[in-house]
């Protein structure tokens, strides 16, 4: 009798844990910046992608400087999967990957660099491959069996009413049981205002659709910012930076730095921007044939160190004048980031009186596209800006 009280104890307690909740958490500490990396969607989309092009661009992320700079994720997006094997397991496309995933995965982490993979909460992925919805423990395992360090998870073909908390919170929970720690991205283009609900869930959560390589979109009807392209996603930021810090980043979508459509000058806002709101820096070009300019703008350490700032602030708007905007990012140790942004097409002279702004004299001033001193916010910071450039300064304490 005494027996059968003690296994049916022991019965209850295992009961007991698998249902608590201890289980159901994300794995802390992995992003506690903001990921960088490279993913293949803004330039191979769904039929560029192959096992020779992901391992290239793994030699060329090592080779061009840009792991060094702190690009880490290989992320292969849309189109990797062709179906389910009789007992459900996804299967990758084999003539496009016929070495599989894991030999893909293996080779990227013998390069240092981590591996990340793509799906979707509905019943198929954005191209319509198979996508995860009912088989999401048994995906999380097979990631965690190929090594994924990383998964994006997507938000097309859901079911009517289907719930995004419910349904991300089951990925983030599958992964967590999976055991094997993957930052987590959200991609629900903020159709559910991830920021109100996504910090115990994912890492990151996409805050707007889709970006383009270019420069602006026009706005709404009512006026509202609209996504497509790289001022009208930043816009769409405005307002969400409370939501941001260590380990749960508002996502503005992957950078177009160095795909055809931005200008130079275009790209280095791009840049300075995403910089400013301590958004993910997941390259979206093709690393393998990068211009010099590209490749400097991507590896700059005065800029990324903004956006790496551990404090994990994001940025924000303090002022627009006639297309003449400011944009200010408080850093760890009492350094201020400000970001002076043109966007509209005409060159402006700037008179800039620091005290406008809350920032008191003082302060020594380092020019961060130029890299080096330019005097103090004792006088009004003048000069001129061209269309569509930045200035980005970083104010010491
Ligand atoms: C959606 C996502 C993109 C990309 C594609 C792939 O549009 O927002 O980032 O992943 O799907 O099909």
């Amino acid at each position: 009798m005494r027996q059968i009280r003690i296994v049916a104890a022991m019965l209850m307690c295992i009961a007991v844990f698998d249902i608590l909740p201890a289980r159901a958490q994300k794995f802390e500490s992995l992003a506690q910046t903001p990921p960088m990396g490279w993913n293949s969607w803004n330039k191979f989309a769904c039929d560029g992608i192959n096992e020779k092009v992901i391992r290239e661009v793994a030699d060329a992320m090592v080779a061009s400087g840009m792991q060094q700079a702190g690009y880490r994720y290989i992320v292969i997006d849309d189109c990797w999967q062709v179906g389910r094997d009789s007992a459900g397991n996804i299967i990758a496309d084999s003539v496009k990957f016929p070495g599989g995933i894991k030999a893909l995965a293996d080779y990227i982490h013998s390069k240092g660099l981590k591996f990340g993979i793509y799906t979707c909460a509905g019943t198929k992925t954005c191209a319509g491959r198979p996508a995860s919805l009912g088989y999401e423990y048994q995906d999380a395992r097979q990631y965690a069996a190929w090594g994924v360090d990383y998964l994006k998870e997507d938000w097309c073909n859901t079911l009517k009413d289907q719930n995004a908390l419910a349904s991300y919170t089951l990925m983030r929970d599958a992964l967590y049981k999976a055991g094997r720690p993957i930052v987590f991205s959200l991609c629900e283009w903020g159709s559910n205002k991830p920021w109100l609900w996504a910090e115990d869930v994912g890492h990151l959560w996409r805050s707007t659709g889709d970006i383009s390589a270019i420069w602006s979109t026009p706005a709404n009807p009512d006026g509202s910012p609209r996504s497509g392209s790289v001022l009208g996603n930043m816009d769409l930021e405005n307002g969400l930076e409370k939501y941001a810090g260590p380990g749960h980043w508002n996502d503005p979508d992957m950078l177009e730095v160095g795909n055809e459509g931005l200008t130079v000058d275009e790209s280095r806002a791009h840049f300075s921007l995403w910089c400013m709101l301590a958004a993910p820096l997941i390259s979206g070009n093709d690393l393998r044939n990068m211009s010099d300019d590209t490749r400097a703008i991507l590896t700059n350490k005065n800029l990324i160190a903004i956006d790496q700032d551990p404090m994990g602030r994001q940025g924000y708007r303090v002022s627009m004048k006639e297309g003449l905007e400011v944009f200010v990012k408080p850093l760890q140790g009492g350094d201020t980031a400000v970001c002076l942004l043109n966007r509209g097409d005409q060159e402006k002279q700037l008179d800039l009186a620091w005290k406008e702004y809350g920032i008191g004299g003082g302060h020594p001033i380092k020019d961060l596209w130029k890299d080096r001193q330019t005097g103090t916010t004792d006088t009004h910071f003048r000069g001129t800006i061209g269309r569509h450039q930045v200035i980005v300064l970083r104010l010491s304490r």
